[in-house]
C-alpha cells in the first residue's frame, strides 16, 4: 500500500497582477511611444520570424527609460514583485537591491512566433501582458529532464499531471505578470488567429550575490 508521494524539486513561476486601470493606461502609453520610436529609432527585428517585433530590445536600450511616470510605477510594481519572488516564494538569502538591466517590448501579430530559449545573462525574467485578446498563444515551459541530451525512454502520459509532463503552456490574462528563475527554457508557438499580442519582457539580477564563500556585484 503506498504511504505517500513527495513532490521533489518544485519549480515556481510568480503570477502577479498589476491595477486593472494603470495596465490600460499603459498600454496607451506603450503604443504612442512605440510608434514615436518606430520613427526616431526603428524597429528591433527578429531573427526567426518576421511577425516578432521589438522594441528597447538592443543593448544599452530599456522601455524603463522612458521618462513618464506610469512607466515609473511599472517599474515599482516590478521591483516589488521581484522581491516577493526572490524573498518570500524561493527564501533566497539574497539582498532585495537588484537592478533591472533590460526592458524591451514585445509585439506578435498573426504568424509570429518566439523559439525555445533561456536568459542565460540573467538572474530571473519575466513578461508582463499588455494586450492579450483571445486567440492569442500562451507562454511554453519546458522541463529541466527535457533538456537532456542522453537518449531515454519516455512514454506518453494517460492522464497529464505534475509527475508526467514536462512542458506547460500558460495563459496570462492582461496586466498579468509572470516571473521565473532565468536559467527555464521557455517559447511560444505560432500566433494562427489574426490577433496582437503586446507584452513587455525584462530580466532581473540582484545587487549582491555573496554566499559567504564568493561575493559577486552588479552595477
Ligand atoms: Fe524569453
Amino acid at each position: 500500500m503506498r504511504e505517500q508521494v513527495v513532490p521533489m524539486f518544485s519549480t515556481p513561476l510568480g503570477i502577479y497582477q498589476w491595477d486593472e486601470d494603470k495596465t490600460n493606461e499603459l498600454k496607451e502609453v506603450t503604443r504612442q511611444l512605440m510608434q514615436k520610436r518606430a520613427v526616431e529609432v526603428g524597429v528591433d527585428g527578429c531573427p526567426v520570424s518576421n511577425d516578432l517585433l521589438h522594441f528597447w530590445n538592443t543593448s544599452g536600450n530599456s522601455f524603463l527609460n522612458e521618462d513618464h511616470p506610469l512607466i515609473e510605477e511599472f517599474h515599482q510594481f516590478l521591483s516589488e514583485s521581484y522581491i516577493d519572488f526572490t524573498q518570500d516564494v524561493y527564501q533566497w538569502k539574497l539582498t532585495k537591491e537588484h537592478i533591472i538591466p533590460e526592458c524591451w517590448v514585445n509585439v506578435t501579430r498573426k504568424g509570429g512566433w518566439q523559439y525555445k530559449h533561456s536568459h542565460s545573462n540573467s538572474f530571473v525574467s519575466g513578461t508582463f501582458y499588455l494586450n492579450f485578446p483571445p486567440g492569442c498563444t500562451g507562454l511554453t515551459f519546458t522541463h529541466f529532464s527535457k533538456e537532456k541530451t542522453a537518449p531515454y525512454l519516455s512514454p506518453e502520459p494517460a492522464k497529464p499531471n505534475q509527475f508526467n509532463t514536462e512542458t506547460l503552456t500558460m495563459q496570462p490574462n492582461e496586466g498579468i505578470l509572470f516571473l521565473w528563475s532565468s536559467n527555464l527554457t521557455h517559447e511560444t508557438e505560432i500566433l494562427t488567429d489574426d490577433v496582437r499580442r503586446v507584452s513587455i519582457s525584462m530580466n532581473f539580477v540582484p545587487k549582491v550575490i555573496d554566499t559567504g564563500v564568493y561575493r559577486l556585484s552588479f552595477s
